[in-house]
C-alpha cells in the first residue's frame, strides 16, 4: 500500500509571512474577480469573496461545497471587504493567511506521494483522482518532462491501490482545468485524456480546478496569465462567469480497466 495516507497531513504550523506573501498576486487577481463580479452581479462583495474565490479553502476553512461558510472566515471577508484601498485589503488577507495551518487533504482521500489522491467509489463504482501541488524551490516543477518518470510512479501506486482495495472499481473520472495541458494529460491512459469535456452549468468557482491555472509550482501568480485575465474581465458574463477563465475546467472518464493495462496493475 505504501505511503497512502488517508486524511493526508498532519502539519498544524501556520503557514507564516514568507509563505503568504508569495501568495499577493494570486490572492489580488480572486480579489479583483470578486470585485468585478459583485459590481457587475449586484451581489454583495463579501458574497463575492466567501464563494467565488478560493479563499475559504485555501484558508483551510473547508470546502464550500460540503460545507457551509465557517463564521471566522465571513468575519475576515467582511472585514477585506468593508476596506476600500485594495493593498489594504490584500495586507488583511495575507496577514489573516500567515496564521492560518496548512490545508490538508480533506479527510476522505487517499494519498500517494506529495501530489496525487483518490476517494474510495462511490455507490456506482466510480473513483474520483484529484491532484494537488505542494509549492517548493524545485529547480523544475511536478509536471515538467523530468518529472514524468516519477508522476508515473506515483500513479501506478495509486492505481495498484485502487485496483487492490476495490476489485469492482469500474471507472475512473476527474475534474480540472490541468486536463487543458499537454503535461498532465500525457500522465494517464490515452482513453481518459481523450474523453475530457468542459464543465457545464451555473456553479460557484472557488476551487483550484479553475484558480490553479493561474499559479506556477513555487506558489507564485503567472503574471502573464493573470493580467490577460484581468484585461478581460469587462466582458464578464454574470450569467456564465466560468466562461471568462482562459481554461475551463475539463471532466475526463474512463473505465478502470483502461488504467490497469496502463499502469500494469
Ligand atoms: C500545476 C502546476 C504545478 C503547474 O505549474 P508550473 O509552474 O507550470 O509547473 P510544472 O513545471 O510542474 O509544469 C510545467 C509543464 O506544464 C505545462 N503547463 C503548465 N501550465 C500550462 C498552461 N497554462 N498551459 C499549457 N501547458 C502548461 C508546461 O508546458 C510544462 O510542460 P513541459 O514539461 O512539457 O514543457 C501549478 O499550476 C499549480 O501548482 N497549480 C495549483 C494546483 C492545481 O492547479 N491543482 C488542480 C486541482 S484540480
Amino acid at each position: 500500500m505504501g505511503n497512502s495516507i488517508a486524511g493526508g497531513e498532519s502539519v498544524t504550523e501556520p503557514k507564516g509571512m514568507t509563505q503568504a506573501l508569495i501568495a499577493r498576486e494570486f490572492f489580488g487577481v480572486q480579489l479583483h474577480y470578486a470585485d468585478v463580479l459583485s459590481a457587475k452581479a449586484e451581489m454583495p462583495l463579501v458574497d463575492a469573496i466567501t464563494s467565488h474565490t478560493n479563499f475559504h479553502r485555501l484558508f483551510a476553512y473547508g470546502n464550500l461545497s460540503k460545507q457551509s461558510a465557517d463564521p471566522d472566515f465571513l468575519a475576515l471577508a467582511s472585514r477585506v471587504a468593508d476596506i476600500r484601498n485594495a493593498d489594504e485589503r490584500l495586507d488583511t488577507l495575507i496577514h489573516a493567511y500567515a496564521d492560518r495551518p496548512p490545508d490538508p487533504w480533506p479527510s476522505d482521500r487517499f494519498a500517494f506521494g506529495n501530489h496525487f489522491a483518490c476517494e474510495a467509489p462511490n455507490a456506482a463504482d466510480v473513483v474520483r483522482i484529484h491532484f494537488r501541488n505542494r509549492f517548493n524551490d524545485d529547480a523544475y516543477g511536478p509536471l515538467h518532462a523530468s518529472n514524468f518518470n516519477q508522476r508515473r510512479v506515483d500513479l501506478t501506486e495509486m492505481f495498484s491501490f485502487v485496483a487492490d482495495r476495490w476489485p469492482n472499481a469500474k471507472v475512473v473520472v476527474g475534474q480540472s482545468w490541468l486536463y487543458n495541458t499537454e503535461a498532465y494529460c500525457r500522465l494517464f491512459p490515452p482513453a481518459y485524456a481523450a474523453s475530457r469535456a468542459p464543465l457545464s452549468g451555473p456553479r460557484p468557482i472557488h476551487g483550484l480546478s479553475t484558480w490553479g491555472q493561474f499559479l506556477d509550482f513555487r506558489g507564485h501568480a503567472k503574471p502573464a496569465v493573470v493580467e490577460r485575465f484581468k484585461a478581460s474581465l469587462h466582458a464578464l458574463d454574470v450569467a456564465q462567469p466560468w466562461l471568462s477563465f482562459p481554461y475551463q475546467v475539463l471532466t475526463t472518464s474512463a473505465p478502470m480497466q483502461a488504467f490497469r493495462d496502463e499502469y500494469g496493475v
